[in-house]
């Protein structure tokens, strides 16, 4: 899904969200656990205001393991809990819901010494495009759909999915945007797949790809490409031989660049060459 964000988009999707959040207690933002800074909303903490939020770091698959555990301290430095899972397998859902439990405990323990019986947490998923979103709810819905009619102050019927036995999920999620005028932020969008616009300048991600995976997984990258003397060759030499090998030629019978490029961003994209991180946590004020 490729949505252009327009600034009436934009407000839009911020009035949405701004309407549902009145309804839960407890916000999911959903991050690729591969970029959890680029993949977050630039506005996410004005517009959320003080409710409390988990972060949800999906596709931990696809990410780099020891990485996306740096990251979970560097939340929790920040005082933030971060969960990483994977909705397409549905591992480690259940960190969701103890999670949301760990953010209430304080205000459900007030309740109890008043003698109120804490009801259930209510919570809504909020993320960029495709980070997710709609795999997360699919798989914790399940049978655990429930039809609760009106919650007060909305007109329209709200849905809420069971998940465990005390918490309640919104079963839309908020849509919002990316941080899109950072170009860097962009190359690992596109990277990730988050971004799939054909209008993209793929030789440029490609390049950037290539680039990061040497500075920061150089045996995976020469292991991959298994290119003679890597580091001795310029861009142009290495798009070639990338070209060369995989028989990409345009009618003249030169390298075609773009093509390479496009099988460079593909194999990382679907993963084919490890398990990567692209935003690294010691560089996380930066972002
Ligand atoms: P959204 O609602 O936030 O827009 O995202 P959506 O659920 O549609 O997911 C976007 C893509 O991410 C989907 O791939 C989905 O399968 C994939 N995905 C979701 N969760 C995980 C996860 O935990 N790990 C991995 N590796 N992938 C995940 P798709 O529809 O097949 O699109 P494509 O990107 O493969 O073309």
């Amino acid at each position: 899904m490729v949505i252009q964000w327009f600034p009436g988009h934009m407000a839009k999707a911020r009035r949405e969200v701004t309407e549902k959040l009145k309804l839960v207690d407890v916000i999911f933002e959903l991050v690729d656990a591969r970029i959890p800074l680029s993949s977050s909303n630039p506005m996410l903490e004005e517009i959320i205001h003080q409710k409390k939020r988990v972060i949800i770091l999906n596709k931990s698959d696809a990410a780099d393991e020891k990485i996306t555990a740096e990251w979970v301290a560097y939340f929790k430095e920040k005082g933030l809990l971060a969960v990483p899972v994977n909705a397409q397998q549905g591992k480690n859902l259940h960190a969701i819901e103890r999670a949301a439990q760990e953010l209430m405990a304080e205000k459900f323990a007030r309740q109890k010494e008043r003698g109120m019986r804490p009801r259930a947490i209510r919570a809504m998923i909020l993320g960029i495009p495709n980070v997710g979103k709609s795999t997360l709810i699919n798989r914790l819905v399940k049978k655990n759909i429930a039809k609760t009619g009106n919650k007060p102050g909305v007109t329209k019927a709200q849905q809420w999915i069971k998940v465990g036995k005390t918490l309640e999920l919104l079963d839309t999620p908020g849509i919002l945007w990316p941080k899109f005028e950072d170009q860097e932020v962009g190359f690992k969008l596109a990277l990730t797949g988050a971004i799939k616009d054909d209008l993209l300048n793929m030789e440029e991600i490609a390049l950037y790809g290539l680039h990061f995976l040497e500075k920061n997984y150089p045996n995976q990258l020469v292991g991959w490409l298994s290119i003679p003397d890597y580091a001795d060759k310029t861009d142009t030499e290495i798009l070639a031989a990338i070209a060369t090998k995989h028989g990409y030629f345009d009618k003249y019978k030169e390298p075609d660049y773009s093509r390479a490029a496009e099988w460079v961003v593909r194999e990382i994209r679907q993963q084919k060459i490890g398990r990567f991180s692209f935003d690294l946590p010691e560089k996380g004020e930066e972002i």
